[in-house]
């Protein structure tokens, strides 16, 4: 949610709006920048609705600047506005603002501390902003910082600006990520780890409950009890070529095509020759647990729930599923000697994050991400990398599919049938490739499928957990209602909305229940539905949409997982919609 960046250096309003352009994905209801002028000798700040192009067509382009923060929005706390975009500035004009993350008693902070404050905003964010003012009339900048951070309750990465200084940042952050990178040219504070590509070569990531400042080249990161930490520099292993669309239109297109390198880079990372290489301590862990909680949100939970399956039917575990939002609230009991394996593609989803601190310390927590620098990779015990490359579209596709590899690589590590799975992840790489050259036929699907705003996707078993991703990946993408059903379900109910022309698409990769996943979809035709089978090669029908090459019945979700991507995307192509930044959606979701 949101990004932030600010940066100290040559040219900085060019840095921060080349960030924001990279941070968009986090969030893309608004823009804005604060920048200083060194005409006016004064700080401007410009706002836009929208995205962050539409913002640089507001910016002064007539001086340099050396100090500017930027902030690209997804609205929480008042609706989308130039008044609610931030920066925030405060009530007398001295300190300025950009926040990612959601303060929890903003409302009570208002009340007991800014009584007489008149709020321009509706947001959380002009609250943190008044109160550091509201401070700094007794304390120096760093303490009225540390002392609203005491008060604060929720989440924040904060960078701020004290407008009588204009070669310093302040930080500060609890729970939302924030990054630095200092080199020779100038200091990059940033949400994440795509701003540093081209600006800098190390990065550090700054733990909770952190604060300081950047002035100029200098750095001063200090606990909350004022003790200076040392910044331990990681090298940054994403290159500009990384996070480019190269010869595609759309990102969500390039990343379902780099799916067949996603599944050959898990193999060759967690493979020697037919062996499986894990951790030692990781897989006795998972030997020894009592019972999985495998935990999630979004995309992630759907590939949980394939993932459960491996668990149950390899690892013979086991296992419980849960979203995370609801895990964290509930009054679940947790079997002693569980533990939690938590798959986030981004590693920051707050709702994951709440789970974790729920139960850190009493259940080991294992993490399965796609960052190499995260939260959650931070906050377990063990973590281990899809190494999927980065993912921007916010729509995830190819990391949900390495998060079925993995989940059935670390299945398989813990049964006595591992030396088998090189060989059928191999295959099922090739049947990727073969999938994608049946993009065509997706796109012909996706052609009829984009006349109607609702929809049913059917299957059965892991056809069904897929047809769930399928409904997922439609809505996201092209905002066509889209349910996804057991097939044996329909005629328990859903069936009664289905009228004439209601595309109904069943997916059947399993042998034992093509025959009567066929008799369900015929229920559907019978009452005019629009049908469409998504069928295995092995017995497909001659009418069938679309045939998928034969894999080994428990890798299917792969293949199926392309072929409703691929569906998915043309069906957003056909219907003109932003493909890569679905309305109101961000791909990094950092509040509850
Ligand atoms: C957001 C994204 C989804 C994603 C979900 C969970 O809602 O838009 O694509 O599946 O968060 O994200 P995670 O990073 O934890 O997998």
């Amino acid at each position: 949610m949101c990004g932030i960046i600010g940066y100290i250096g040559p040219k900085a309003s060019d840095v921060v709006m080349d960030g924001l352009y990279k941070l968009e994905y986090r969030g893309y209801d608004s823009a804005g920048i604060a920048e200083y002028n060194p005409n006016t000798l004064s700080f401007d700040i410009f706002k836009e609705i929208g995205r962050v192009e539409d913002l640089r067509k507001t910016i002064d382009k007539s001086y340099e600047t050396n100090l500017a923060i930027g902030h690209t929005r997804w609205a929480t706390h008042g609706e989308v506005n130039k008044i609610n975009s931030h920066p925030h500035i405060s009530k007398d004009k001295r300190f300025i603002i950009v926040h990612n993350g959601i303060i929890e008693n903003y409302k009570r902070i208002k009340y007991e501390y800014l009584k007489d404050y008149n709020f321009y905003s509706k947001t959380d964010t002009e609250v943190i902003v008044n109160l550091i003012e509201h401070f700094s009339y007794e304390y120096s900048v760093l303490d009225s910082i540390r002392k609203s951070m005491t008060i604060l309750e929720g989440t924040y990465a904060i960078l701020v600006i004290d407008t009588k200084d204009n070669n310093t940042i302040y930080f500060a952050k609890k729970q939302s990520p924030l990054l630095i990178g200092i080199d020779n040219k100038g200091s990059v504070l940033s949400s994440d780890l795509l701003s540093f590509v081209g600006v800098c070569d190390e990065y550090f990531s700054l733990e909770d409950n952190t604060l300081g400042y950047v002035r100029g080249k200098e750095l001063v990161i200090l606990d909350i009890l004022g003790n200076e930490i040392k910044p331990n520099y990681l090298k940054l292993g994403i290159k500009e070529e990384d996070i480019n669309k190269g010869a595609f239109n759309h990102y969500m297109l390039k990343e379902i095509y780099e799916t067949p390198f996603v599944i050959r880079n898990l193999i060759s990372k967690y493979f020697d020759n037919d062996d499986i290489v894990l951790n030692d301590d990781l897989v006795k862990t998972i030997k020894e647990a009592s019972k999985v909680y495998i935990v999630a949100s979004g995309t992630s939970y759907n590939a949980g729930m394939i993932a459960k399956y491996y668990f149950e039917s390899f690892g013979h575990k086991e296992v419980s599923l849960h979203y995370a939002s609801e895990l964290f609230y509930d009054n679940t009991y947790i079997k002693p000697g569980s533990i939690f394996l938590m798959f986030s593609q981004s590693g920051e989803t707050l709702d994951s994050i709440n789970v974790i601190n729920k139960y850190k310390g009493l259940f080991k927590i294992i993490s399965i991400t796609n960052q190499e620098e995260s939260s959650i990779k931070r906050l377990s015990d063990f973590s281990i990398n899809l190494y999927a490359g980065r993912e921007i579209a916010v729509a995830s596709t190819k990391t949900y599919v390495a998060e079925i590899v993995m989940s059935l690589i670390l299945a398989f590590s813990i049964c006595d049938k591992k030396n088998e799975l090189r060989q059928e992840l191999t295959n099922v790489a090739l049947a990727v490739d073969k999938v994608l050259i049946k993009a065509p036929i997706c796109n012909a699907i996706a052609k009829e499928l984009a006349k109607s705003s609702y929809l049913f996707y059917i299957g059965r078993g892991l056809d069904y957990y897929v047809a769930i991703e399928a409904s997922l990946k439609l809505k996201e993408v092209s905002y066509i209602v889209s349910q996804a059903y057991p097939s044996g379900e329909l005629k328990h109910g859903p069936i009664a909305v289905i009228d004439d022309n209601t595309p109904v698409i069943a997916l059947i990769t399993n042998e034992a229940t093509n025959a009567i996943t066929r008799v369900n979809l015929k229920e559907a035709k019978t009452r005019n539905a629009k049908c469409f089978v998504i069928s295995s090669e092995a017995f497909a029908h001659d009418n069938d949409a679309l045939s998928l090459p034969n894999v080994v019945q428990h890798l299917s979700p792969v293949v199926l997982g392309v072929a409703v991507q691929l569906i998915a995307y043309f069906t957003a192509k056909e219907k003109n919609c932003d493909i890569d930044k679905p309305k109101n959606l961000a791909k990094c979701v950092t509040v509850a």
